[in-house]
């Protein structure tokens, strides 16, 4: 018969299929490394105020030392076990190992200000970690953006070709938002930082406890101070997965970026057939799978912070079991970001690029049309004029079926005065980029600084 943490008041227990559905053990064993630290920390605690002896402070701490490297080694198994959450399996174990003072381990605290710990526990660790995966990530996109600096791609605009660009450029946006990211994980990690534990149930705690020092002992920079808030507060893994959404918005748009250039009709790039799949009945396809899964995988991400919010909504002060659901959201949304960000590391790593391809299209479609009017503004035309004369000269050129660079001089003529023969000097490609050299520019010198600062950032952080 499992070990319960409660029962005294009921006549029989819990109907099976009602356990069943209560039940989180199946997931939140996965939070029993921060269990057994926030224990460590309370025993240590009480020990410390003279709320339990000294001795026994000592057995609590010893016996969960050992329930830490019996599961860490597969020894036991807390799925097993037919208990209710993680933090019954393991009172029940301590129980087990040190006798009777296991039993005092729970004095001053109820699970909902420990969970609430663990789980505050858990996000900061994996906050980090994802951190360090996306700075991995940002780090592949700067090596690939260093090889790139040069090549010129079409930018777009309504999916128009619009201006050239640097492959490097387009790939350093993508740097922005993720370092943007990163910053959004340390920011919503400030507010997590705080620790639930005193709070007891709702209403703290008769006992003299210590709640500076448990926090300073579990790594947290203060403390949840209203007893109310702090077990029923869900807004760091709110905010935990809204970082993560706004991560998968990012992630995806590259994704599709990345499938839009693969296509036949761009072939800007071909990714590895290490990160493509092929079809069962077509021969020829080498279909880009993996990131159509990190734009799909978006979705469930979203439907988590979705989730979390609504249970939330209407919530009464203070522990409901709904709260429950905090768990699962939560450690799906970081089990499919690590998952993308892991594979997409690799995938960009590997990825072959067309310079030649890029640079045919970058060169259609009058994408130096904009450098053409300012040609003129250089001549002394107001700008709102040289537009109007620019766009009936590329409606000629559409006419004639040429481009701005082989439309004969006289017949630019024909539209201002002001053109010379150096307009087709200024209207060529590689000098349209290689002027745009401002700050965040694509011009090949802006983007290796713009490189620079990253890789300082990425030292630095
Ligand atoms: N398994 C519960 C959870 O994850 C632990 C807290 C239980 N507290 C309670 N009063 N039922 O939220």
């Amino acid at each position: 018969k499992p070990f319960k943490l409660w029962g005294g008041r009921f006549k029989k227990g819990t109907a099976d299929e009602a356990a069943k559905f209560l039940d989180s053990l199946p997931f939140d064993l996965r939070l029993y490394r921060e269990d057994i630290r926030g224990s460590i920390a309370h025993a240590r605690m009480l020990g410390r105020q003279g709320i339990i002896s000294p001795l026994e402070a000592d057995a609590l701490i010893r016996g969960l030392e050992e329930i830490l490297k019996e599961i860490e080694s597969g020894r036991i198994r807390p799925e097993e076990s037919g208990c209710e959450d993680i933090h019954s399996f393991i009172e029940e174990r301590l129980v087990e190992k040190v006798g009777e003072a296991g039993k005092k381990l729970h004095t001053a605290r109820s699970r909902n200000d420990q969970v609430a710990t663990d789980f505050r526990l858990y996000l900061k660790g994996e906050g980090r970690e994802l951190e360090s995966l996306l700075k991995e990530l940002i780090s592949t996109l700067i090596g690939r953006a260093r090889e790139t600096k040069e090549v010129i791609m079409p930018g777009y605009t309504h999916l128009q070709r619009a201006q050239p660009v640097t492959f490097a450029h387009h790939l350093l946006a993508y740097c922005e938002m993720l370092r943007r990211d990163c910053w959004r994980l340390q920011d919503c990690r400030r507010r997590m930082d705080l620790c639930p534990l005193g709070a007891g149930a709702l209403a703290g705690t008769t006992f003299q406890v210590d709640r500076e020092y448990v926090a300073r002992e579990l790594g947290f920079q203060g403390i949840c101070t209203n007893t109310l808030d702090a077990v029923s507060d869900r807004d760091f893994a709110v905010e935990f997965l809204f970082a993560c959404s706004l991560i998968m918005v990012h992630l995806s748009r590259f994704a599709e970026e990345l499938i839009l250039w693969s296509s036949g009709e761009f072939g800007f790039i071909e990714m590895d057939d290490a990160y493509t799949t092929g079809s069962s009945i077509m021969p020829q396809k080498k279909n880009p799978d993996v990131v159509e899964l990190v734009r799909g995988k978006t979705g469930r991400v979203f439907g988590h912070l979705m989730a979390l919010l609504t249970v939330l909504k209407g919530l009464p002060l203070a522990y409901n079991k709904d709260l429950q659901e905090d768990k699962e959201a939560v450690f799906d949304t970081v089990d499919t970001l690590k998952a993308c960000v892991r594979v997409m590391i690799p995938l960009v790593e590997t990825l072959e690029v067309r310079p030649e391809r890029m640079r045919e299209a970058a060169a259609g479609d009058f994408t130096n049309a904009t450098d053409l009017a300012d040609y003129l503004v250089l001549k002394g035309v107001p700008f709102r004029e040289a537009h109007g004369i620019v766009g009936q000269v590329v409606l000629r050129c559409i006419k004639e079926g040429k481009n701005l660079n082989d439309l004969p001089l006289d017949l630019y003529r024909e539209y201002s005065p002001a053109f010379g023969p150096d307009l087709y000097e200024h209207i060529d490609i590689a000098a349209c980029v290689a002027r745009r050299r401002l700050i965040g520019g694509p011009a090949p010198e802006s983007v290796e600084k713009a490189i620079q600062d990253f890789e300082r950032w990425l030292e630095e952080n």
